[in-house]
């Protein structure tokens, strides 16, 4: 049995508490896209723990954790939240990295800067896109490289030059010297060096035996770089639609596809975001919702849910479940509004337009539900959720053709309801 999690808004919809949840369950977890831009929060025994690339599948002595080749793996992070879960656990995780997953280097992050792409698109600042831009240029080095260092010293010097060449006045770019690099880089990764090999074969003969795989995705579908908000995306294919190319495998065998959601929305970094909510509405969102970015620290923006863009996103998912996090955070709202269609020029828009240009023109129409007043923390059984939970809930199923299994409301794992 074979379960992806994925993510329907712009990243930070609750995946790591979910995840985290369905990996006690699972022999592996596959992390399958994205680096350490994304920020994922797991209580474990109490900790909380803001994890940026190691699987949730770590937290568990049996689990076997995977990167995937689809993802870009910066040694010096991953180092760290090894040491961290290692010293927290008490044992080390049983990781699995692929061989053909592309490493993300100093220089990825210097040129970032040079670039002014953080601020200009907002990113986290982690080196995601020019380690992606390397990978599709041909240029990237690979986890499989740190077991070949002659090879690699040599690629790493070619590649070296060529950045002093289109950078000669950036200092730290000049300074730039591929064999210590390479050495920094094995050192960090030294734990692990016997973790890189053939990570499709493993994900191919855990599902050949019938075990249990859990399939982690990382940001959010409105990020994918192909369907998202274009180009305030991230670099990767955040969907199922990219995890069998990130897997290197057919995915006909993933029978639930879970699609995880927040009861509202947010969004960090640039790009337009329709249902942006404004004054009291997005503070009081953003204050109980505790909206601060795991990776980086930024504020999120904050708004009312988007069921237009939630449909897109589960349709392109084949969602076959909905997972709803945050649910508590919207206790105390006399009413709450959901987006059920946009205007652009005066006319009904058709679907959700993904590309930021268009979407930047649209109008969302709203319809006004009723709100609580009950505070739902400690809730821990559907059948005394209130009636207007039940609507809001009902409302959201109704609209995109798929059902709500699990709901989420506090971030420690008894926070959580199964509905069905
Ligand atoms: P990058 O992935 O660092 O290149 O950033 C590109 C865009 O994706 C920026 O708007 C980031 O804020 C956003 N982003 C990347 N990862 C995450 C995440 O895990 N959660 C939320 N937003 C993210």
């Amino acid at each position: 049995m074979a379960t992806a999690v994925l993510g329907l808004q712009w990243g930070d919809e609750g995946k790591g508490k979910i995840t985290h949840l369905l990996a006690n369950e699972a022999d592996m977890v596959v992390r399958f896209n994205g680096g350490p831009n994304a920020g994922h929060t797991v209580i474990d025994r109490g900790v909380k723990f803001g994890t940026h690339l190691i699987p949730a599948g770590a937290f568990y002595p049996d689990t076997v954790s995977v990167l995937a080749a689809g993802t870009v793996v910066d040694m010096a992070v991953l180092r760290e939240e090894w040491d961290a879960v290692s010293n927290h656990l008490g044992w080390e995780p049983r990781l699995r990295i692929a061989e053909n997953a592309h490493l993300i280097f100093p220089y990825h992050r210097l040129v970032e800067e040079l670039e002014g792409s953080g601020s200009h698109f907002g990113t986290t600042r982690r080196g995601i896109a020019p380690a992606y831009r390397d990978k599709a240029s041909k240029l990237g080095l690979r986890a499989g490289d740190l077991l070949r260092p002659e090879a690699a010293r040599d690629k790493l010097a070619r590649r070296i030059e060529l950045l002093k060449h289109a950078w000669p006045k950036a200092t730290e770019i000049q300074a730039l010297d591929a064999r210590a690099l390479f050495d920094e880089q094995r050192e960090l990764a030294a734990p692990f060096l016997e973790a890189i090999g053939n990570a499709t074969q493993d994900i191919r003969e855990a599902l050949d035996a019938g075990r249990r795989v859990l399939f982690e995705g990382a940001q959010g579908t409105l990020l994918d770089v192909d369907h998202g908000s274009y180009p305030y995306v991230t670099s990767s294919s955040t969907t199922f639609a990219g995890l069998a190319n990130a897997i290197g495998m057919s995915t006909a065998h993933v029978e639930r596809r879970l699609g995880v959601f927040k009861a509202y929305m947010t969004r960090v970094g640039a790009g337009p975001f329709p249902t942006r909510a404004t004054g009291p509405v997005e503070d009081q969102l953003r204050r109980v919702g505790g909206e601060f970015g795991v990776t980086t620290g930024r504020p999120r923006d904050c708004g009312w849910l988007d069921l237009v863009a939630l449909r897109y996103a589960v349709e392109l998912n084949g969602c076959t479940g909905l997972a709803m996090t945050k649910l508590d955070v919207l206790s105390g709202f006399d009413e709450l509004r959901v987006c059920t269609s946009y205007r652009s020029d005066g006319t009904a828009v058709r679907g959700f337009p993904a590309a930021a240009e268009v979407l930047e023109q649209c109008t969302p129409q709203y319809e006004t539900l009723p709100g609580w007043p009950e505070p739902l923390s400690e809730t821990r059984d559907v059948a005394e959720l209130p009636r207007a939970v039940l609507d809001y809930i009902e409302r959201i199923e109704a609209f995109v053709g798929v059902r709500v299994e699990i709901v989420s409301v506090g971030p420690e794992p008894e926070a959580t309801m199964n509905v069905h």
